[in-house]
């Protein structure tokens, strides 16, 4: 990655310090070790290449040199911001979502934490989080996003069909840019976090809204119903063949269009 035009790009936003690495293990552990060792609010760990890139549950995210976005933003969320926490990753994947959007490009959020282009994964978010004792101190969002072919792994490494933005907008798409996007998105919607109208915006981009939908869980077990929204804490809600209404919490939980 070009870090003169990495230095340019993020040079209007308000950020903490940024770490650039031309390779690492996983920009999430980074992170997680400098937000511990006391990193300002909105710094930055990003990275050319992972080569232990995880995704929830420690499965392995994909990140092969100079074809993605892979960085994490530490946030030291205000007293403001703590009852809103489950909404972050939200906030993360709208604020990808959008950045995609302004480019011409059609994006949906599979709830929760990924980003579709063409009904394909373009792009994946990881929220961790650094505690002391009993209060939150950090949270650290991940994100990796496709930008070129080379990023997007073999079929037969995916349990969901996945795609990157140059098999949409053509290979001259700046990697910075959409960086500084993405970061610009979650720096603006922050203040809104804790508003009905920040739930309406990331109900509105849910994938598969009135649709049928399969929740899997980590245990094996699976339920069906339709996708209605969303909770204000930004669990999902679903409503039964019967009727009755379901609640999906953040979890070990994947959702499938129904088969
Ligand atoms: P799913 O994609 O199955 O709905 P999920 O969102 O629950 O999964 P995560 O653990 O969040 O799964 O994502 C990790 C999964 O993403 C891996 O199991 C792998 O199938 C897939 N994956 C890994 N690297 C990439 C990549 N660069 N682009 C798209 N998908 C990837
Ligand atoms: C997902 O599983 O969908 C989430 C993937 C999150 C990947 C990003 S890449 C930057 C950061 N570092 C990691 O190890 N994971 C996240």
């Amino acid at each position: 990655m070009n870090q003169n035009e990495l230095k340019k790009a993020l040079s209007r936003l308000p950020l903490g310090d940024v770490r650039y690495f031309d390779s690492i293990g996983s920009t999430n552990n980074e992170a997680l070790a400098w937000a511990t060792s006391g990193a300002k609010d909105l710094s930055l760990v990003i990275a050319d290449a992972q080569t232990a890139g995880r995704g929830r549950l420690d499965r392995k995210w994909f990140t092969p040199k100079g074809t993605a976005l892979a960085f994490s933003l530490i946030l030291r969320p205000t007293a403001e911001e703590k009852p809103y926490l489950t909404r972050i990753v939200g906030m993360a994947a709208l604020a990808v979502a959008d950045a995609l959007r302004t480019r011409g490009l059609s994006t949906q959020i599979k709830w929760p934490n990924d980003v579709l282009l063409n009904g394909r994964k373009a792009a994946g978010i990881l929220i961790e989080s650094v505690w002391s004792g009993d209060e939150l101190d950090c949270l650290v969002i991940g994100i990796g996003v496709n930008v070129l072919k080379g990023a997007v792994p073999a079929t037969e490494l995916l349990q969901f069909p996945a795609t990157s933005l140059e098999e949409s907008l053509g290979p001259a798409v700046e990697r910075e840019k959409v960086l500084r996007d993405i970061l610009a998105g979650i720096i603006a919607l922050r203040p809104h976090l804790g508003t009905d109208s920040f739930i309406a915006s990331w109900e509105k981009a849910l994938a598969f809204r009135g649709e049928q939908v399969q929740i899997e869980e980590g245990n094996g077990s699976s339920s069906t119903g339709k996708l209605l929204g969303l909770e204000p804490d930004g669990s999902l809600r679903l409503s039964s063949e019967d009727g009755e209404s379901i609640t999906v919490r953040f979890g070990d939980v994947r959702l499938r269009p129904r088969a």
